[in-house]
């Protein structure tokens, strides 16, 4: 359905594609993909390549490889020839005549725009500033897996609202036609530009968007409730700031007394214990954030499978 597509944010991709890739990922987690059919991509290779640390991107694009038979090459930015000045483009363009997809970590977007311009080969974001679709996408999944059907749920994320993981929460939303709110202190609400391209598409298919510093009134019978740490990579100097202004927002049993009574909590992980969300709650039933991380798995083995193969799984 994708096949030889780059995979930078979910805007790229229709309803149709995102339920496709998420549906994929659910038939790979119960192993209900015929082996036989990822034979086309055996022995491919696909370079990840990390400005920035991980632990969950890197992990479960590395073994999602391995399962699929593809090779991985783990690639720190600061140890190749980038790091002494080597141009992008020329970069992305050797890349290009060694493996068949590239993965890529970067502080700016702009970076994954270059080498998908220079590279042949499909580029798959595993984070930018802007965007981190395949946490999206795993995030979906879990949050199908729980309730069954999609179309009712209220998700409301809760601090950043303006960060990568907020990005692409919100965009799946609006694709997907789902009510999204976006909670936290109005000086890091999502900028205009942002907002301008996900309203339009949430006219189209219907999807709310609704903006708050609220907490009671976002959480207001939320089915599920997402946090994200206060400081994300390349923020550190923002650090003693930013503590400051999202603490009222931190995601504790207090904050969620207008959520609905079955929500669920989810996180990307890392989390900074302390800060965005409390360790009981973190701890408690309602937190589902251990089978969010295992669906970075699945999902990136649906990722690699749906666009190096020609043919639909
Ligand atoms: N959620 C996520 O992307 O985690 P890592 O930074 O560990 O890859
Ligand atoms: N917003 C976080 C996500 C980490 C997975 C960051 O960019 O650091």
């Amino acid at each position: 359905m994708i096949p030889g597509k780059d995979f930078l944010t979910l805007l790229d991709f229709s309803a149709d594609e995102i339920l496709y890739l998420i549906d994929l990922s659910i038939r790979f987690k119960h192993n209900k993909v015929d082996a036989k059919r990822l034979i086309g991509i055996h022995n491919k290779a696909a370079a990840l390549i990390f400005e920035k640390p991980s632990t969950r991107t890197r992990i479960s694009l590395e073994v999602a490889c391995h399962q699929l038979g593809l090779s991985p090459l783990y690639i720190e930015t600061k140890t190749t020839q980038l790091a002494r000045g080597e141009p992008l483009e020329d970069f992305a363009r050797v890349l290009d005549r060694y493996v068949d997809i590239i993965a890529a970590r970067v502080y700016s977007h702009k970076t994954l725009e270059i080498l998908a311009r220079y590279a042949r080969a499909p580029v798959i974001n595993a984070l930018s500033d802007m965007y981190h679709p395949l946490q999206a996408l795993a995030d979906f999944m879990t949050i199908k897996e729980k309730f069954g059907d999609l179309s009712e749920i209220k998700i409301a994320f809760i601090g950043d609202t303006d960060n990568n993981v907020a990005h692409s929460l919100t965009i799946g939303a609006v694709k997907l036609g789902l009510e999204i709110r976006l909670v936290g202190p109005r000086e890091y609400w999502p900028k205009k530009e942002f907002l301008d391209v996900v309203n339009k598409v949430a006219e189209r298919t219907e999807a709310k968007i609704v903006i708050t510093d609220n907490p009671a009134e976002g959480l207001r019978d939320a089915n599920v409730i997402y946090t994200d740490v206060w400081v994300s990579m390349g923020q550190e100097e923002e650090r003693k700031k930013r503590l400051k202004v999202f603490r009222p927002y931190q995601v504790n049993f207090d904050l969620v007394k207008t959520a609905s009574q079955d929500f669920i909590f989810m996180h990307c992980l890392p989390r900074h214990r302390g800060e965005e969300v409390s360790d009981d709650l973190f701890e408690s039933k309602h937190s589902v954030v251990f089978d969010q991380a295992e669906n970075r798995l699945h999902t990136a083995k649906a990722v690699f499978a749906a666009i190096l193969l020609e043919e639909k799984l």
